[in-house]
């Protein structure tokens, strides 16, 4: 009985990490890196977008075509958007030189539809080392970041069983 009620915690948990839809996105020091916001639906014409750090700093505002120039010293000139994409929804901001006291939760918000993705970037010190996981990979911060937030959920899922047991 008690370890039939462990499973379905485990599982209820595993679910909602998936659903909430955090991204985990990685990089080196000295790196550039495109944090995802993926907006499924069509967004409107003249988008409005903002990308917050841990809810208060400004990273990029965008609003009438246009950069609002609003964002605080510590991402000055290091941030763009994507205008072209963003009729397809998607609103990824590129972060150039990357470093370590970027680490944490950046925001993206699109407040015609009070969409909001969250993106946490993890910064690894030193530069990228020469042998990757992925062989033909160039240097792609961003790639598999989709299988990370599986593997954090199937960990999750996994270390809540044991504990069960
Ligand atoms: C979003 O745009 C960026 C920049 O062009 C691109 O690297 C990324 O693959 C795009 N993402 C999707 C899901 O199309
Ligand atoms: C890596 O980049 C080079 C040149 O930019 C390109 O020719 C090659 O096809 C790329 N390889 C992969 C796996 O994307
Ligand atoms: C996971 O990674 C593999 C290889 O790196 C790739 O082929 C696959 O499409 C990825 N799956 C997801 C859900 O991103």
């Amino acid at each position: 009985m008690q370890f039939h009620r462990c499973w379905l915690m485990a599982l209820l948990i595993a679910l909602v990490n998936r659903v909430t839809g955090l991204e985990n996105v990685e990089a080196y020091e000295g790196e550039n890196v495109i944090l995802p916001c993926i907006y499924s639906k069509r967004p409107l014409k003249d988008v409005t977008i903002f990308w917050r750090f841990y809810d208060d700093k400004n990273v990029y505002s965008f609003s009438g075509g246009k950069d609002l120039e609003d964002e605080d010293s510590q991402f000055k000139k290091r941030t763009r958007l994507f205008p072209s994409e963003h009729e397809n929804g998607n609103f990824s901001l590129l972060l150039t030189n990357v470093k370590a006291s970027d680490k944490g939760e950046y925001s993206c918000f699109y407040p015609d539809d009070n969409f909001v993705q969250k993106v946490e970037l993890k910064v690894n010190g030193g530069p990228h080392p020469v042998t990757t996981m992925l062989p033909q990979g160039n240097n792609t911060a961003a790639m598999g970041y989709e299988n990370f937030t599986l593997l954090v959920a199937i960990f999750n899922f996994i270390s809540i069983i044991l504990k069960c047991l």
